[in-house]
């Protein structure tokens, strides 16, 4: 019998309970030897956060034995069971949920063995009953506590408390839509041991501490949607085990530091919607781990063609929508033959298209809408088709696309085709039908009697604009 309690969990209470009657007969059913400190001290901490109504020595006899608590997990320490898991919160239908007026009972720290602590979708209302993080005691679990977790409790506000530095033994801290603010404690980064570290979606203001860039143990950093403003430290680049970064949705500032190429294991770099400048930096180039580099609205500026794009031969997304980038699409680009998502929308790019683009192997969204580009667009019609409102071509004034597609249904989502934009534009746009299939015209017009290079440039357009008339009639007629 005791060995089975020894293995008890959970999941074994049933068996535990019937094996208890098959073995035992008339016997009293033996319970988990159990501190009564530590009992009652996680009767009172657990009554603090459910209510007072809630009776735990009266439901739970033997909580770390054959009536488990949903949420509470035990270890043995010394032939004694101790409470090593807490999580409160409706993650299953009979978890213990939370009355509406929680309070963290000095109790709480009493639980000497506690590992994880976490507290979801507790603290729900921040109108009537804003509840602050205690501040004091978290000390006492700084020889143990690895996982420190408060997600989605909106009525968790206040600032995270400096007592939290002191949780050395952390290695996962989570703090997820919750009403924090206030700035970033400077001794988290005294955390060492941390792998993960997620402020993300509270109200924190001011800047990332440089501290935070000892963290060289961090696999996945994550302070998006706050209000964080300033520059990324440079000391960013000491998180050499860096899988994520993901800073999007605030109000940062300056360049990207060049330190940030350190990351060789980076797979994510998530930095939209921040207020970065500068340029991109060579530096990027360097991260040959990147999968997902997401950098759109942010006034960025410079030029794609600073960097070597096939250096990063892991890339699947890349969004630079919105980033203020001038100049051409450099071919490199055409490389990345992981890619799927291509993002250069809402941008100041000029030059023509490559249709090597076209040829990503995985490539299924690719926006190029809201630019400059120029000339004819060489994809095909069997891409188009396959693309649809996937591929984003739109809004670039001087664009279009062969008149041959026109008889096909694969064209491109708002773009004209090369002959409209005659009529359109008329004599301003002269020299661009000019490169429109020169070769083709000059056949025509020779045909007809005329040298095409010898035509003013009014009649030249004039001439065209009946030689499409009437391969226009062709077409419907
Ligand atoms: C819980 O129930 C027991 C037995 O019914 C009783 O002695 C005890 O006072 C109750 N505790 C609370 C906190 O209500
Ligand atoms: C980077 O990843 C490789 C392969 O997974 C691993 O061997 C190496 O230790 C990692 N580097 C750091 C600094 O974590
Ligand atoms: C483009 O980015 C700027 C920040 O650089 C932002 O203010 C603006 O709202 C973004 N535009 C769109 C359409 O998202
Ligand atoms: C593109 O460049 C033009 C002229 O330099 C400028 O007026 C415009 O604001 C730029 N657009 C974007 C989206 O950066
Ligand atoms: C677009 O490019 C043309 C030259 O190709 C240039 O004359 C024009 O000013 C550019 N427009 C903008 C808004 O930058």
């Amino acid at each position: 019998m005791k060995s089975f309690i020894t293995m008890s969990h959970t999941g074994f209470v049933l068996f535990i309970i019937c094996l208890g009657v098959w073995s035992n007969g008339q016997e009293d059913i033996e319970t988990a030897p159990m501190e009564k400190t530590e009992q009652e001290a996680l009767y009172s901490a657990i009554q603090g956060f459910v209510g007072k109504e809630w009776n735990g020595s009266d439901l739970y006899p033997d909580p770390c034995g054959w009536t488990p608590i949903q949420g509470v997990s035990c270890d043995l320490y010394d032939g004694f069971w101790y409470v090593s898991a807490l999580n409160i919160g409706p993650v299953h239908d009979n978890s213990l949920s939370c009355a509406p007026n929680v309070e963290f009972r000095p109790h709480l720290f009493e639980l000497k063995h506690l590992k994880v602590l976490s507290f979801f979708n507790c603290l729900i209302s921040p109108g009537r009953h804003p509840i602050p993080i205690p501040t004091a005691k978290w000390e006492k679990f700084a020889g143990n506590l690895e996982s420190l977790e408060f997600r989605s409790n909106p009525g968790l506000t206040g600032q995270i408390p400096t007592s939290f530095g002191g949780l050395i033994k952390l290695q996962s801290l989570v703090l997820s839509e919750n009403g924090l603010m206030g700035e970033l404690p400077t001794n988290i980064g005294n955390l060492i041991n941390l792998r993960r570290l997620v402020l993300a979606g509270n109200g924190f203001t001011g800047q990332i501490p440089n501290s935070f860039g000892g963290l060289n143990e961090l696999l996945i950093l994550d302070l998006s949607r706050n209000y964080l403003s300033g520059p990324l430290p440079s000391t960013l680049g000491g998180l050499i085990s860096l899988l994520k970064l993901d800073l999007s949705n605030n109000l940062l500032d300056g360049t990207l530091p060049r330190e940030i190429g350190n990351l060789k294991n980076l797979t994510l770099l998530d930095l939209r919607h921040n207020k970065l400048s500068g340029g991109l930096t060579q530096s990027l180039q360097e991260m040959g781990s990147l999968e997902e580099l997401v950098l759109s609205n942010n006034p960025i500026g410079g030029d794609l063609m600073s960097l070597e794009w096939q250096n990063m031969q892991k890339l699947v997304v890349l969004d630079l929508s919105n980033t203020s980038l001038t100049g051409k699409i450099p071919e490199s680009i055409s490389e990345l033959k992981r890619l799927r998502f291509l993002g250069l929308n809402n941008n100041n790019l000029s030059g023509d298209l490559l249709p090597k683009l076209a040829a990503l192997p995985c490539i299924s969204a690719l926006y190029l809408n809201g630019n400059n580009l120029t000339g004819e667009l060489k994809f095909s019609g069997w891409f188009y088709g396959k693309m649809g409102r996937r591929f984003g071509a739109w809004n670039n004034p001087n664009l279009c696309y062969p008149m041959e597609l026109m008889s096909t249904s694969n064209v491109p989502y708002g773009v004209k085709p090369c002959q409209q934009e005659v009529t359109f534009y008329g004599l301003d746009s002269r020299t661009k039908l000019g490169n429109w299939n020169l070769n083709q015209n000059s056949h025509f017009m020779a045909s007809l009697g005329f040298s095409s290079y010898g035509i003013d440039g009014f009649w030249w357009v004039f001439l065209v604009e009946m030689m499409m008339m009437v391969l226009v009639l062709n077409i419907f007629l």
